[in-house]
């Protein structure tokens, strides 16, 4: 059986000229629903994809780190004992970069190493190409300083590594959670407060997870992004001074207390937690749909959902509006709605595993006619979180 990561091993050989010792995997994801939560300690429930990045190396006797991206065809190099310092421009080695300073801030040996990086995520288009990139470096790193984190600690250091200077996004923990912690057939369930996951059984044999590609880049995605975190803050802040009360989240504010000063708040900040509070209802719920493999009851919920992020949180496009429309005339389809930051990228329907050929077919032409940009079109089912494996000499 060819492996997942034959490529990646392949790709090391023919620019090093021998095989690597490590290749790591760690696949891209998409958020069935629990958007917009999980940085105000909501729920989240994301599955990993079948797409990955993959990642070849071989520690060097020296202290240069050679990186290669076959993706950009771009080669950077660096000498470890320099420290890498943030990247002026940023790129797609500052994650990398990136990864690195948070091994050597935990106080790991980073050896020289030739590497090598591909992959299939789609890039900047909601599908965490960023998170599955941190993660693979940081499953490969963890091993070649045999530093041995623990999988959930590894995913809190690459979020750290996304935070720092080197990237600079403030995003929750949803992505590097599920890319590190996904189960073939499972999504997974995220309390963001607490960091306690449990994996929730997904029936493929019920339903296709067919994620559309609107092909709209995600332009104001991290400064409306910040926005929204402010916005939230501004809004939990006001409600538990009205209310004199402290709330450890936005999720912790009872219903009744919401409803009471809820008139009292900015229109902006009302509607965040609004939708934060319905949201992680509707996480629940869908959890609890999923114990029965009741499609119908779920797709409900990512209509419901789709609705809230775009009038509520204010977060969905044109485009994400009509793929949803589209998908909600077509036969055999569950429910769809806007997955990840919104404000372009892609959206994720739930369909009838004979039906999502037809369902591809229409949505390209009817799309295609609207906004005379093709779709991309992934039909998928939830995949293994991060792997490593090493090449015997
Ligand atoms: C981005 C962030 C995630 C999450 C989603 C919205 O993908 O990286 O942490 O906040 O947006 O749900």
């Amino acid at each position: 059986m060819v492996s997942r990561d034959d490529d990646a091993a392949r790709g090391f050989e023919k620019r090093y000229g021998c095989l690597p010792q490590f290749v790591s995997v760690a696949p891209g994801r998409v958020n069935l629903i629990g958007e917009h939560t999980d940085y105000n300690g909501g729920f989240v429930l994301p599955a990993a994809i079948n797409r990955s990045l993959r990642i070849a190396a071989r520690v060097r006797r020296d202290d240069s780190l050679n990186l290669y991206s076959e993706t950009f065809n771009e080669s950077v190099s660096f000498s470890i004992s320099a420290r890498i310092r943030p990247p002026q421009i940023k790129g797609w080695y500052s994650y990398f970069a990136a990864v690195v300073d948070q091994f050597m801030n935990r106080g790991a040996s980073v050896p020289g190493m030739d590497v090598f990086i591909c992959g299939d995520v789609p890039l900047g288009a909601g599908l965490s190409s960023s998170a599955a990139f941190e993660v693979c470096a940081a499953v490969l790193l963890d091993r070649a300083t045999g530093t041995k984190l623990s999988r959930k600690d590894l995913a809190l250091l690459s979020q750290s590594a996304e935070h720092s200077e080197y990237v600079g996004v403030k995003c929750g923990i949803m992505d590097q959670f599920i890319s590190m912690l996904g189960e073939k057939d499972h999504a997974l369930f995220i309390d963001c407060f607490t960091l306690e996951t449990r994996l929730v059984p997904f029936d493929s044999n019920m339903a296709s997870i067919v994620i559309i590609n609107s092909m709209k880049k995600r332009g104001l995605v991290d400064s409306e992004y910040n926005m929204r975190r402010h916005e939230c803050e501004e809004g939990f802040r006001l409600i538990e001074r009205l209310s004199g009360r402290n709330f450890s989240t936005i999720r912790h504010i009872p219903p009744e207390i919401f409803d009471e000063y809820k008139k009292k708040l900015p229109e902006k900040s009302r509607k965040r937690l609004a939708h934060n509070l319905s949201e992680n209802q509707r996480v629940m719920d869908f959890v609890q749909a999923m114990k029965y493999a009741d499609f119908a009851k779920a797709g409900a919920l990512l209509y419901e959902s789709h609705e809230s992020l775009k009038s509520d949180y204010e977060v969905s496009c044109g485009e994400l509006d009509r793929i949803v429309d589209i998908a909600s005339l077509c036969e055999g389809v569950y429910g769809c709605r806007m997955t990840g930051a919104g404000f372009g990228g892609c959206a994720v329907a739930l369909i009838l595993p004979s039906a999502a050929e037809e369902f591809s077919k229409r949505m390209i032409g009817e799309y295609g006619q609207a906004f005379h940009i093709i779709p991309e079109i992934y039909i998928t089912s939830p995949a293994p979180g991060a792997s490593l494996r090493e090449i015997k000499e």
